[in-house]
């Protein structure tokens, strides 16, 4: 990804040192990274900390003596891409709402013309009290993204909503937004991704190995390009990704019903899930004690779901289905394509190094009735990129 000029603004709650491992993060990954900083907030962490993890001077003060043209807070506002403050207090919200700007952090806050995202962490009968819900009803309807606050113990010692989000959780938040390629735009995009689960008895379940990592990578990759996207989540270990409509499903039939209920309203359905092809047919209703000798457990098939709509396809819809393979992975991905009737088939082989299950890598082929295009071994989200690309860039 092109590297992006992100401008952290950091007011005063006790959250602003988790605001330290995002600030990191971000300029690990190569962003430029400039923190500007309330006059309280530099009670909680001092600017050496985010000028040493950002290698840029922190600013705080408009009227510097050491004044330097590029870190000037008109200059920084039009050079930003994305004008994220974290964590955000009732204070900072209010004023940004009201187009107050009497610091430098508001002032170029209110000169930035890029999108901004708040994410509010404080007490939490702040949060709930009406102005404060009314400031940030305001900050949306100006066209600021505020992520919700997080619910658990509060550093004040309450239990309740006001915490902030997790940094891995901002800055997927920061990345949705700061695409500017929004070529899937009005586009609703409808992904199944995860493991499915099939009850045994209370305690046992079938599954199979996919940790979802490909379907997730693709939820994140269209949302980020544009596209309104609902994510059908079987069986994860995954953080939810910001800014997604996320139904999460136990079995098979739960994700046949759930991806059929969404089918029709959608205008590209991508089956990147490893739904079971079979159920216990009964599941028992207390455990099974065990026995001498063998046991077998009776299987039913389950509903094939891409088949399903792909019989109910429309014109203006766009199917795309997955084919893991461990042997014969074209022969067996161009059946799929045909006899399920998608438009594209993303065929992996077990066998490839960097491909299937758990890792950050894939190795796929994008299959469909004209064409193969061999993408070769990338990171899951470049795969994802390249998979929409391919299949939905005009
Ligand atoms: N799939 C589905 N419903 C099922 C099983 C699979 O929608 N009950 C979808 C998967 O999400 C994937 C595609 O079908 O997009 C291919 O899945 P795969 O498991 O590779 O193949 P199957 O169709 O199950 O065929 P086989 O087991 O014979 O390989």
């Amino acid at each position: 990804m092109e590297n992006k000029c992100v401008v952290v603004g950091v007011t005063a709650g006790i959250a602003a040192y988790k605001i330290c491992q995002l600030v990191s993060s971000l300029t690990k990954q190569g962003d430029e990274v400039h923190v500007i900083m309330t006059k309280d907030a530099e009670k909680f962490v001092t600017p050496l900390t985010f000028q040493t993890l950002s290698k840029q001077k922190v600013i705080t003060d408009m009227f510097t003596v050491d004044y330097i043209p590029d870190v000037h807070h008109i200059s920084l506002a039009k050079k930003a891409d994305l004008f994220v403050i974290a964590p955000a207090t009732a204070n900072i919200i209010a004023k940004v709402s009201n187009g107050i700007a009497d610091d430098l952090l508001t002032t170029t806050f209110l000169a930035a013309t890029c999108p901004k995202l708040i994410v509010p962490a404080m007490n939490t009968y702040m949060l709930n009290n009406p102005i404060t819900q009314a400031n940030i009803t305001k900050c949306r309807e100006y066209g600021m993204h505020v992520m919700e606050a997080y619910a658990g113990y509060l550093a004040c010692g309450d239990l309740g909503a006001g915490r902030l989000p997790d940094p891995e959780d901002i800055e997927d938040a920061i990345t949705s937004l700061i695409e500017k390629d929004r070529y899937l735009t009005g586009k609703n995009i409808l992904i199944s991704a995860g493991a499915t689960r099939e009850e045994i008895d209370p305690v046992r379940y079938i599954t199979n190995h996919s940790s979802g990592k490909m379907g997730y990578a693709l939820a994140r990759a269209a949302r980020n390009a544009g596209a309104n996207v609902t994510l059908i989540s079987g069986q994860t270990n995954l953080r939810k990704p910001y800014g997604i409509n996320q139904i999460n499903v136990n079995s098979a039939s739960e994700m046949y019903d759930a991806v059929i209920s969404e089918f029709d309203h959608s205008d590209v359905t991508i089956m990147a899930a490893a739904v079971a092809d079979y159920t216990p047919v009964e599941k028992a209703d207390q455990k099974i004690k065990k026995s001498e000798g063998n046991w077998s457990l009776n299987l039913q098939r389950t509903q094939d779901i891409l088949h399903t709509i792909g019989e109910k396809k429309k014109e203006y819809q766009m199917i795309i289905g997955f084919a893991m393979e461990t042997e014969n992975l074209m022969e067996n991905a161009e059946k799929k394509l045909h006899e399920k009737n998608v438009d594209y088939i993303i065929a992996n082989s077990l066998k490839d190094i960097g491909a299937g299950f758990g890792v950050d890598t894939n190795v796929v082929k994008i299959v469909s009735a004209h064409s193969v295009e061999n993408l070769g071994l990338l990171s899951k989200d470049d795969t994802a990129k390249e998979i929409l690309r391919h299949c939905l860039k005009k």
